[in-house]
């Protein structure tokens, strides 16, 4: 279909299961066991429900934001997504170029399909970078990653802490794997015989533990934000120990199944950092999982969030369309918010608070 008939971001869903090869959309639409997770990312939102305030100017709405100081068009980011070329031959390119283009920031996934000089090579004079970063059982081949990416000008070192070992997800095991091109590691040991996840990802370090994040600031000045956050004792442990912020994400549900969403987590998280006075030195809270519309965006925000991160609605957009289909998913998520926010009585981030989302039902599952 042509692209202008994508009204919302399920739309280049439906188109990106048509057109791609079984093993791609086994891989990027598995969550892991029973899904459970996968399917609450949604339905937590959904639980939410806006308490809107009338008569405030709307005129002039204004969703402008920051991530660690860097400027965004909206408070969304486009976070990691491996393997990008088993669903469009540009693969993570499309969203370097869609991040210049649009005005937000793109997380280069350690796994990506380019390598990462080609992504960099591609992005725009100016244009902020973040990295998320497996960390290999050989730290001295991390470290040259982590040391590499700084040089090259990345801006943000999102160390992705929810995966030890890699969750099953069995729509991708029952696959075999078969793209020579990806950015397989050393330590790896590839098994091709059961899917594109257990293929790529057998030097994952899980010794990984508090102590190697220490380590991490010594090897590197860029702020470094834990991903994968499931608890607010972990959030605070990561405050306290000084670093930039946390990502609550259960990791698009491919991880701990009956692992709560982010969503949910937030509220907690929120108010034990408050009551610890550990939000004074600027640390930032991130959430993914789930998002679909500008509304998830906004409940976000209102519950304390500083951005929230997109997966597959963006690697659905350029698998369907290339760069234009994460520039026009984009630009929709730019209309609702506008619209959103008109509707809710918040002509800027700073108005969007707690007391405008009734979160009664949250807990409800
Ligand atoms: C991911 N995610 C992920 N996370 C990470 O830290 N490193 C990675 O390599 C990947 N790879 C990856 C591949 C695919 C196909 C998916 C769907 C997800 C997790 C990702 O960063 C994010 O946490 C979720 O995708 C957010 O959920 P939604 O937006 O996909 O619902």
């Amino acid at each position: 279909p042509p692209i202008d008939e994508c009204l919302s971001l399920y739309d280049f869903e439906a188109v990106a299961k048509s057109i791609l090869p079984t093993a791609a959309w086994a891989y990027y639409s598995s969550g892991a066991d029973d899904e459970i997770t996968m399917r609450e990312n949604r339905s937590a939102y959904q639980r939410i429900w806006f308490r809107p305030r009338v008569l405030r100017d709307v005129t002039e709405v204004d969703y402008s934001s920051t991530i660690l100081g860097m400027p965004t068009s909206l408070p969304i980011y486009m976070t990691a997504t491996a393997l990008g070329r088993l669903g469009h031959p540009d693969g993570e390119k499309n969203l370097t170029w869609a991040g210049a283009e649009t005005g937000t920031i793109q997380m280069i996934p350690t796994l990506a399909s380019c390598s990462f000089d080609e992504i960099v090579d591609e992005a725009a004079p100016g244009q902020n970078l973040i990295m998320q970063l497996y960390v290999n059982k050989d730290h001295a081949i991390t470290e040259r990653i982590v040391r590499h990416a700084e040089e090259r000008g990345v801006k943000g070192l999102f160390i992705t802490v929810d995966a030890p070992q890699l969750g099953r997800r069995e729509k991708d095991m029952r696959q075999k794997f078969a793209d020579e091109g990806s950015n397989v590691q050393q330590g790896s040991t590839v098994d091709k015989s059961q899917g594109a996840a257990r293929a790529i990802s057998s030097f994952i370090d899980p010794g990984l533990c508090w102590k190697d994040i220490e380590w991490f600031k010594t090897i590197t000045k860029m702020p470094i934000v834990l991903k994968g956050v499931q608890c607010w004792e972990d959030a605070v442990l990561a405050a306290e120990n000084g670093l930039a912020g946390v990502v609550l994400s259960n990791h698009g549900g491919r991880q701990l199944d009956f692992a709560r969403s982010g969503i949910e987590i937030l509220v907690e998280t929120m108010a034990e950092l408050r009551q610890r006075d550990l939000l004074k030195n600027g640390f930032e809270v991130y959430i993914d999982g789930g998002v679909r519309r500008a509304g998830d965006v906004i409940k976000a925000i209102a519950l304390g969030a500083k951005a929230v991160g997109l997966g597959r609605p963006l690697l659905y957009a350029y698998c369907a369309y290339g760069k234009e289909g994460v520039v026009r998913a984009i630009q929709l998520l730019k209309d609702e918010m506008e619209m959103n926010l008109r509707l809710i009585g918040a002509p800027t981030l700073a108005d969007v608070t707690p007391d405008m989302v009734d979160i009664s039902a949250l807990h409800h599952r």
